[in-house]
């Protein structure tokens, strides 16, 4: 255990959360974004959070160079690639600087990794790979029928790095399937703090929280689930960092590819959630029925017994401790209007 870790898109919310589980775990964890959708500020507080030294590289993991020195000027063991473009409305608008950011910076990482010797990386990708699943919980070998761009780049960089490891059988892959990350470091020193502005349901409640949006717009009343609300696997921040934390530790016991859910495997809907947060802020959130969001599908629950079984890992903290941990954070980081 332990080894110098790169962690592309280190800033950023999944990023910040994985390198305070790696240094917890002992990990030497390095820190490597463009700042695209995040800021610098985070990394006084992740130095604070684990005690670590934390260098940082300020770069987009296109800039070749820049990766070439990254890999020569440190001992490094494996790379956690979550840098890369999120939003989904985004990516059907500007689908070739999706592509170019998300594919063409996963295959610069890897051939960087390749010139360095280093073969042991594990890649963000999301539970949007599977489209509309035909039944949940949706394990790893359900049909994969991407619907956006934005879910396309992500199942192609899960074919590159597939076709890697065919190619090499050296390679140690880890695709992890990410379905709904919520909350925050208990803490509440890091968070979700995207520059741009969020999209997902747990960011928007702490705005309408703090005083920031009137109210939630609830997208959809009569989806075929038990409140008409659209059903998720919200995960906390903290169990999705420790599936990364489980997954190099078990690839560095077996080469090849893995493919993971990481999820809880259960569903809350959109109105849990909202109770959920109000619960933990204490006070009632204006919400007001809205149609349904274009590409949004009725329910997306993970089967993540895979990850149970080979990792050791398990999602353990409910839908309370996301929304108080989220809200924790929002206070604390003076976000509060
Ligand atoms: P985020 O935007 O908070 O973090 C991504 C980070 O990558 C940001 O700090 C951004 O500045 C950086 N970045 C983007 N492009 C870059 C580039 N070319 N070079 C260097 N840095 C770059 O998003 P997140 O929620 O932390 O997501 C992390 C990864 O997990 C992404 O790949 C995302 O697609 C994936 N994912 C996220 C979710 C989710 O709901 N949060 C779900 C499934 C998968
Ligand atoms: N929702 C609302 N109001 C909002 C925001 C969201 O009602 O203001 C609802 C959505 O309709 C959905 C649920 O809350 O039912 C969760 O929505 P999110 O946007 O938080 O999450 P999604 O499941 O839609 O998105 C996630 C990832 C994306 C990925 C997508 C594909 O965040 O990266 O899954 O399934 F593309």
């Amino acid at each position: 255990m332990g080894g110098t870790v790169l962690v592309t898109g280190g800033a950023g919310y999944v990023g910040s959360h994985v390198v305070v589980a790696l240094a917890r775990a002992g990990y030497a964890p390095i820190v490597l974004d463009n700042f695209a959708n995040s800021s610098a500020t985070v990394l006084p507080r992740l130095k604070h959070l684990t005690g670590a030294e934390l260098p940082l590289i300020a770069a987009d993991v296109r800039d070749r160079a820049a990766l070439a020195h990254t890999f020569s000027t440190h001992a490094i063991d494996a790379v956690v690639h979550c840098a890369g473009l999120k939003a989904v409305g985004e990516g059907e608008a500007q689908p070739l600087a999706y592509y170019d950011n998300n594919v063409g910076g996963s295959i610069a990482l890897a051939q960087a990794m390749i010139a360095a010797g280093v073969n042991t990386l594990i890649f963000s990708s999301s539970a949007t790979v599977y489209g509309q699943p035909e039944r949940n919980p949706v394990p790893e070998d359900a049909p994969l029928r991407p619907a956006s761009v934005y879910g396309r780049t992500k199942r192609a960089v899960e074919l590159i790095l597939e076709d890697l490891a065919a190619a090499d059988a050296s390679w140690r892959i880890g695709l992890l399937r990410y379905f709904n990350p919520a909350g925050a470091d208990a803490s509440g020193e890091i968070g979700e703090a995207p520059t741009n502005v969020p999209n997902n349901l747990v960011p928007i409640l702490a705005d309408v929280a703090a005083g920031r949006r009137p109210c939630v717009d609830v997208f959809g009343d009569d989806y075929p689930t038990a409140d008409g609300t659209g059903v998720r696997d919200y995960i906390h921040i903290t169990d999705l960092a420790a599936g990364h934390v489980a997954a190099l530790a078990h690839l560095a016991r077996q080469s090849g590819v893995i493919t993971l859910n990481l999820g809880i495997g259960r569903g809350c809907s959109v109105l849990e959630v909202i109770a959920a947060f109000e619960r933990a802020c204490g006070k009632p959130l204006a919400r007001r029925a809205a149609p349904r969001r274009p590409g949004d599908i009725a329910i997306c629950c993970a089967d993540p017994a895979r990850a149970n079984a080979l990792l050791g890992w398990r999602a353990g903290l409910d839908l309370d401790a996301i929304c108080a941990d989220a809200w924790r954070w929002q206070v604390n980081s003076g976000r509060r209007a």
